[in-house]
């Protein structure tokens, strides 16, 4: 059966009803189709529509009837494949010839006795073919969850009774609680048969009071003590002899294979998850998963249906969860906000990346962001970490890994906040304020419980790197979204962030705060329909873009994308670096679209382009040996960036920018919105963006594989091989590029808006939604090259 009406058009791409899956583009649909889940499930619907043709429904049988009977009436119209009896109430059977041309003679044979019975024939009911798919326990049972509270939330009289009653529905049960804490027991008693005074200590979500039903258990494996035993014991058995340690363990223990002092963690995970697989009753699945940042055994519980996993190295998890514990403990409407907010994002697919790993915010990210909006707020209602720490007595004093995780073990230390904001304002809030935070030109540190400003990240780093200060740290990896880890102060807890995932979050934030001040927030419907919670967690599916923003492509400034050659020239331009920075970028995307994916590219000639390029910076900021062009006027074969560089009458920062505030500037270039540069014309005869990467494997598995040669140019090999193989489209994609930077001195950001000259959906989108990932990922990877060039000419 031909898969096109499997795939349906949705407003974020494409879904195959059939497998049940979202395919955000066309060469995915592609891909999708090929593959084995799609092929499986075809040829399992084909085989089902066979059946159900090639069989008759037979009705007025008696119980005594048996499967030869039928064989034998039936039969007569042509070979029988297959008796299927409802043998336990038997009233009915189906019968299934070899061919579909004996069921339409069974059909319309008028009638049919057998043994003085008069059977009834019918044609077989046809059922549509659905994929029942495997039950998800996170995401399907929030959906149900969800679906059961919507009446229930609706009913209540206020936001603040939704919220609380949110996590009274949510949060761990007593018993589920004890489970679990049975299960941990359980799981001590073994561990120390096989690594004596190891400690298994439970963190996260199990503990932390944000807990939900059938959330993980994390555990951490504490092996401390055992590598005191095992040396102790080691030293013992030299001077006892051979075969016998202190205790009288046998030297065959599982300890006598490994030595936890020098032994790898995947070495000791190994023996971890051989111990669950062999010990633990109720336990399957187990898996070491090496690849994460903490390594982790993962497991899971059929009788309880609860995920595990098992670190051996994650003290630092177990104190945080210390300190989300106290922080419930000082300020009671953090739960129902936390709760609120992570249901929130679940729904909106902002949070719960599937399997653990992804681009989507953990829920300890989520937790941080509302304990650092909580410590924004006016009055505050969470004190800083650094106050918490002051607040500590000497014998609370931590330290871990050298990280200060010091606070007071008891709230009761803490002194309650003055704020007295509801629940409903709060939540409100907390909206408001990351839909406007700047999470460009800041990093969230709950530590300060304010936002420290990038900068002074960026320049950091080659300091450090040249003049080491004692006891010195590596510096958080800086991306889209920086959120310090309170306490782990080099780790960045949202650095798998992606710039989409990042923009979603605040473009949902910025939906959420609008909402928040419609009248559904606030007042109950007295005709029963949605408001307050309930509108707020509706999956909206159908994002309300408007068109610019939906075909823009942000690329952002940010220092994953600044080689360390390139982080000193833009911090030797000072105020410069802005417009410096762009036109880089500028000449790296003109080079993803003529060189890596061989558009062909002219400046756009109306009238509006040549005045948005007079609009571009100075001759000045022509930094990369085009001074050439100086006073040369724009020609059409022309780049945007060397109209920038050229025709500039007014600059985009202008020299007398420097006495005005990076907030003032910023109002001035938004206010102003005109574009930077003047709009490339590109068109793309052939289909680029599909299977690329297949493509690139078979290039690396050629003659061609060993061959020296950037990213970029294997990009273009790609390109090139794509446009050699594949037809060419029906009709070229032609569409303008608008560059365009925005932002504040430090948020600065280059926007393309793309603009396709036909309306028509289908291969733009996919090209669009290709570009959309392609281009900021080769960019950053041009501009390393160039800061590369650049120290090799120096
Ligand atoms: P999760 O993000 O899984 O949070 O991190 P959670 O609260 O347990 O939520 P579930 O399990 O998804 O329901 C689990 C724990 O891992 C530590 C924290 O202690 C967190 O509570 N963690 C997580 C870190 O220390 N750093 C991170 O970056 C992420």
């Amino acid at each position: 059966m031909s898969s096109d009406g499997d795939i349906k058009t949705t407003p974020r791409g494409f879904q195959c009803v059939l497998c049940n899956v979202n395919l955000p583009n066309m060469s995915s649909v592609d891909q999708h189709v090929k593959g084995r889940k799609h092929q499986t499930l075809s040829s399992v619907r084909t085989t089902r529509k066979t059946h159900e043709e090639r069989s008759v429904f037979v009705s007025g049988i008696k119980p005594e009837v048996s499967q030869s009977d039928l064989t034998e009436h039936f039969q007569q119209f042509g070979p029988i494949a297959d008796v299927i009896m409802d043998k336990e109430k038997g009233v009915f059977a189906i019968v299934q010839f070899a061919e579909t041309e004996s069921a339409h003679a069974a059909l319309t044979c008028v009638e049919h006795l057998m043994k003085g019975l008069k059977l009834r024939v019918k044609p077989r009911e046809r059922k549509e073919f659905k994929l029942i798919p495997k039950k998800r326990n996170d995401a399907q049972s929030l959906e149900q969850m969800f679906e059961r509270l919507k009446p229930e939330l609706c009913q209540l009289p206020s936001v603040d009774a939704q919220m609380q009653y949110v996590v009274e529905r949510l949060q761990l049960g007593e018993n589920e609680k004890k489970a679990r804490e049975l299960l941990v027991q359980l799981l001590q008693e073994i561990f120390v048969e096989f690594f004596p005074d190891s400690e298994i200590l439970p963190f996260g979500s199990s503990v932390n009071t944000f807990g939900i039903h059938s959330c993980d258990l994390d555990l951490f494996l504490d092996l401390e003590n055992t590598k005191t035993f095992q040396a102790r014991a080691k030293s013992t058995t030299e001077q006892v002899g051979e075969g016998v340690s202190d205790d009288g363990r046998s030297e065959d223990s599982i300890l006598s294979d490994i030595d936890l002092t020098t032994a790898s963690p995947a070495e000791v995970l190994d023996l971890v998850a051989t111990i669950l697989k062999r010990c633990v009753p109720n336990v399957h699945k187990v898996h070491v998963v090496g690849t994460a940042r903490l390594p982790v055994v993962k497991f899971q519980h059929h009788k309880l249906n609860l995920q595990g996993d098992i670190t051996i190295n994650n003290r630092l998890g177990v104190r945080n969860t210390r300190f989300l514990q106290l922080c419930s403990g000082m300020e009671e409407r953090l739960r129902p906000l936390v709760y609120t907010i992570r249901f929130w994002a679940r729904q909106k697919k902002l949070a719960g990346n599937p399997s653990g790993a992804g681009p989507l915010l953990n829920n300890y990210a989520l937790t941080l962001l509302v304990i650092f909006y909580l410590q924004n707020c006016e009055p505050p209602v969470l004190p800083t970490v650094e106050q918490l720490k002051d607040m500590a007595c000497e014998e609370e004093e931590c330290v871990i890994e050298g990280w200060n995780c010091t606070f007071p073990s008891q709230p009761i230390a803490v002194l309650p906040s003055k704020n007295t904001q509801d629940l409903s304002s709060l939540l409100a809030g907390f909206f408001s304020f990351y839909a406007k935070f700047d999470f460009a030109s800041n990093v969230v540190s709950l530590r300060e419980g304010r936002a420290l400003p990038v900068v002074d990240f960026l320049g950091k780093g080659k300091e450090e790197e040249e003049n080491p200060p004692k006891g010195s740290r590596q510096h958080p990896k800086l991306g889209s979204m920086t959120l310090l880890d309170p306490f782990e102060l080099s780790h960045n807890v949202a650095g798998n962030l992606n710039e989409r995932s990042h923009h979603n979050f605040q473009r949902e934030c910025q939906e959420a705060e609008k909402y928040c001040r419609s009248l559904q927030y606030q007042h109950k419907s007295a005709k029963g329909k949605s408001w307050g919670l309930v509108r707020l967690f509706t999956p909206h599916g159908e994002v309300s873009l408007n068109k610019a923003e939906q075909l823009s492509i942000s690329i952002p400034f940010k220092s994953t994308s600044l080689p360390e050659a390139m982080r000193s020239e833009l911090h030797t331009a000072g105020e410069d670096f802005r417009r410096l920075w762009f036109q880089k970028v500028l000449s790296a995307v003109e080079q993803v679209f003529r060189a890596v994916l061989q558009c062909h590219l002219t400046v756009s000639s109306d009238a509006a382009a040549g005045e948005e390029a007079a609009e571009g910076p100075p001759a000045s900021m022509n930094s990369s040996g085009n001074d050439s062009f100086d006073g040369v006027p724009p020609q059409t074969e022309q780049s945007p960036q060397d109209a920038v560089v050229v025709g500039a009458k007014r600059l985009l920062s202008s020299g007398s920018d420097t006495s005005v505030s990076p907030q003032g500037k910023k109002a001035r270039l938004m206010k102003r919105g005109k574009p930077d540069a003047p709009p490339w014309i590109c068109t793309q005869k052939y289909p680029v963006w599909a299977g690329r990467r297949k493509v690139k494997r078979e290039i690396l598995k050629g003659p061609d594989s060993g061959a020296e040669g950037s990213c970029a140019e294997l990009e273009s090999k790609v390109t090139a091989h794509i446009q050699e193989k594949e037809a060419q489209l029906k009709e070229a994609l032609e569409f303008r590029v608008q560059p365009q930077v925005v932002g504040g001195t430090e948020s600065t950001k280059a926007v393309l808006r793309l603009q396709p000259s036909s309306d028509k959906p289908g291969a733009f989108h996919d090209f669009f939604h290709f570009l959309e990932v392609f281009v900021p990922k080769m960019v950053d990877t041009l501009l390393e090259k160039e800061a590369q060039n650049q120290m090799t000419c120096d």
